[in-house]
């Protein structure tokens, strides 16, 4: 197996390839590829460490090389946030970025998975999918957002407030990857009570948890390392599917006659990508209420993604 990440030079690049060069099965092929000139040497760095993961790092020239064969492909490439902005204020810079790398995607390893980092993930994915429409290599099935930070975030949240260990607590969360159209759904969430009280403020805590570590950072850039952790995890996901496992995990993907046209909710995987988007079942009166508010918005921000491309 291959995986490739796009932007491993940069704070969730360097996070990520750490995780997926000390995790990912033996026998793995990493590949690095950024135009940051450190690149050689974190892969470098990164060879010394003694696992059965092959690493190699590619520059400004390399990416046709890093993506040829690539069975998953990640992509944290793009400028973080500074304070005060929200994550559509990186479209005009990412936007540009994704549409080349995906193009790159299409014409070099058109059937890998594809999981999307780079913000605002709303849009990008939208902009991803219209770009190897263009190419006639899409497929639905193998086109990710990365939302995984969302739920681990809000598992975190709710053990802390909870006192639970976070790995027994499961929360769903649906929507996008941006303030309200990030969803968990705490109704769902086995084994704890909330009251009404605890409910709104949790909810708002996990939609503005990208926004604490911004001005935590203080212009240093946004979450690096627990999106590296995020990321990592989707992707061990995407390889045990790759390898025959049966998965179920929580992405943002097209979702034909669902809420809108592109929808995070918790998919089962198989080695080509999505074989079946699982219903998320019955929702509070507060989450039916968030939905409705917020998918508008959502909608808007799939648009322009289209739009970016189309022209
Ligand atoms: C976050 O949620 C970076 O979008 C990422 O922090």
């Amino acid at each position: 197996m291959k995986v490739t990440v796009l932007g491993a030079a940069g704070g969730i690049g360097q996070a990520l390839s750490l995780l997926l060069k000390t995790q990912l099965p033996a026998g793995t092929d990493l590949a690095l590829f950024d135009i940051a000139p450190v690149t050689p040497g974190v892969a470098v760095d990164l060879s010394h460490i003694p696992t059965a993961v092959s690493v190699k790092g590619y520059g400004q020239d390399g990416l046709t090389d890093a993506l040829q064969g690539a069975d998953i492909v990640l992509i944290p490439a793009g400028v973080p946030r500074k304070p005060g902005m929200d994550r559509s204020d990186l479209f005009n810079m990412n936007a540009g970025i994704i549409r080349n790398l995906v193009e790159n995607i299409a014409d070099t390893c058109p059937k890998a998975l594809i999981g999307i980092i780079t913000n605002p993930v709303n849009t990008t994915v939208a902009i991803a999918a219209e770009v190897l429409k263009q190419k006639g290599v899409y497929d639905k099935n193998r086109l990710f957002g990365v939302t995984t930070l969302d739920v681990i975030r809000a598992e975190t949240f709710v053990a802390e407030l909870k006192g639970k260990n976070p790995a027994e607590i499961t929360v769903p969360v649906i929507g996008g990857h941006s303030g309200t159209t990030i969803l968990p759904l705490l109704s769902q969430v086995e084994g704890v009570e909330f009251s009404q009280e605890e409910v709104e403020s949790l909810t708002h805590r996990i939609q503005n948890a990208g926004t604490e570590v911004v001005e935590a950072k203080a212009g240093g850039g946004s979450a690096t390392l627990s999106m590296g952790q995020a990321a990592a995890r989707f992707c061990f996901s995407l390889a045990r599917a790759i390898q025959g496992e049966d998965v179920i995990e929580y992405a943002y993907v097209e979702n034909d006659g669902g809420d809108a046209d592109y929808f995070a909710q918790a998919v089962r995987l198989n080695k080509d990508g999505v074989v079946e988007i699982l219903p998320y079942g019955e929702l509070s009166a507060f989450e039916e209420k968030s939905k409705t508010d917020m998918l508008d918005g959502l909608k808007k921000d799939i648009q322009m993604g289209v739009d970016f491309v189309q022209g």
